[in-house]
């Protein structure tokens, strides 16, 4: 065995050929913690690196892993991990930021798309056995072609969304993030058709707006009652961000108040979206379980460069992605 061999502990799924890629060059234990927990934790003392998703990984867990030197996160959002107590550690954070942004932006253009024009509730309709005359005003959606978007968190993401909407659904497109970005340098095929814009006027003018921040101490609640209250009457709210960036109380007064008539939901503060949440079965909102990135094609990416990442790290190179976890 070689001396550089390293024990590696794989957290979440990954596809074999992918996994195979880890056992070729370390020793790999699999260990998911929410379905063997004892194996998870009878791996963590020994752990050099840690690979998977969706589990929270914070200072108590990374007490009982002494050894460990890198954290290879099958996902771009970083909000499962404890960013303060891995820079005071020395672990290094690696994540998986461009090969799902297309994949994506699909996603939040279908749950928009979904949304405004009912497609599940008349999807429904007829598994029900309820298509029994013409659909009338009763029933009818709302148009998204040329309507204004409004876009919250304008990155690689927020951007294809955005080509999606102003080049394919001729919408003008506003956009609220930190500072402008130079789009005749970096997105020029939006230039002049993404605006940014001051987020009251964002949420005056958009008939959807979409939301697309990570979770962070700055953005934790960042959509609340003030903030639902200032959007257009009659307007459609999406989320494909983090859950935690919402107020889900004021989101459904908002809901069944005014102004929004309906909400897609790709993410939510609680995921699994536990069973007694109104979110789950509230007729305008149309609820995802979290597939944002969940194609065949992207997921298999997101793991083959979490694992090259992680393979960087243990061979002492710098990784292809690794978050900048003083960032916050
Ligand atoms: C991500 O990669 O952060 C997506 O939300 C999937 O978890």
């Amino acid at each position: 065995m070689s001396i550089d061999r390293k024990n590696i502990l794989v957290f979440g799924p990954l596809p074999p050929d992918q996994l195979a890629r880890l056992q070729a060059a370390h020793a790999v234990t699999v260990a998911f913690p929410k379905t063997d927990a004892a194996a998870f934790e009878a791996a963590l003392p020994s752990a050099h690196a840690l690979i998977g998703a969706s589990h929270p990984v914070d200072a108590a867990l990374l007490d009982r892993a002494p050894n460990l030197r890198v954290i290879s996160s099958v996902s771009v959002g970083v909000d499962n991990y404890a960013l303060p107590e891995l820079q005071r550690r020395g672990i290094v954070l690696c994540h998986t930021p461009g090969v799902l942004d297309e994949t994506v932006a699909d996603t939040v253009f279908a749950l928009l798309m979904a949304t405004s024009r009912r497609v599940v509730e008349l999807a429904n309709l007829i598994r029900d056995g309820r298509w029994t005359r013409s659909v009338g005003e009763d029933l009818f959606g709302w148009d998204v072609h040329h309507k204004t978007l409004g876009l919250l968190g304008f990155g690689r993401i927020g951007q294809a969304i955005a080509r999606r909407a102003a080049l394919g659904f001729g919408m003008p497109v506003l956009y609220h993030a930190r500072r402008p970005v130079d789009l005749a340098a970096q997105a020029p095929e939006l230039a002049g058709k993404a605006v940014h814009t001051p987020l009251p006027a964002l949420l005056a003018q958009s008939d959807f707006v979409v939301a697309m921040l990570p979770a962070s101490p700055s953005t934790r609640g960042m959509l609340n009652a003030e903030v639902f209250a200032q959007m257009k009457p009659g307007s459609f709210f999406v989320n494909g961000g983090r859950g935690a960036t919402v107020d889900e109380a004021a989101l459904l007064h908002a809901l069944d108040h005014g102004p929004l008539r309906g909400a897609g939901l790709d993410v939510f503060a609680t995921e699994p979206l536990p069973q007694d949440s109104p979110l789950r079965t509230h007729p305008r909102v149309t609820p995802l379980p979290h597939i944002g990135s969940a194609t065949a094609e992207t997921r298999h990416a997101m793991a083959a460069l979490a694992v090259t990442n992680l393979l960087q790290a243990l061979a002492g190179e710098r990784p292809a992605a690794v978050y900048d976890t003083s960032a916050g």
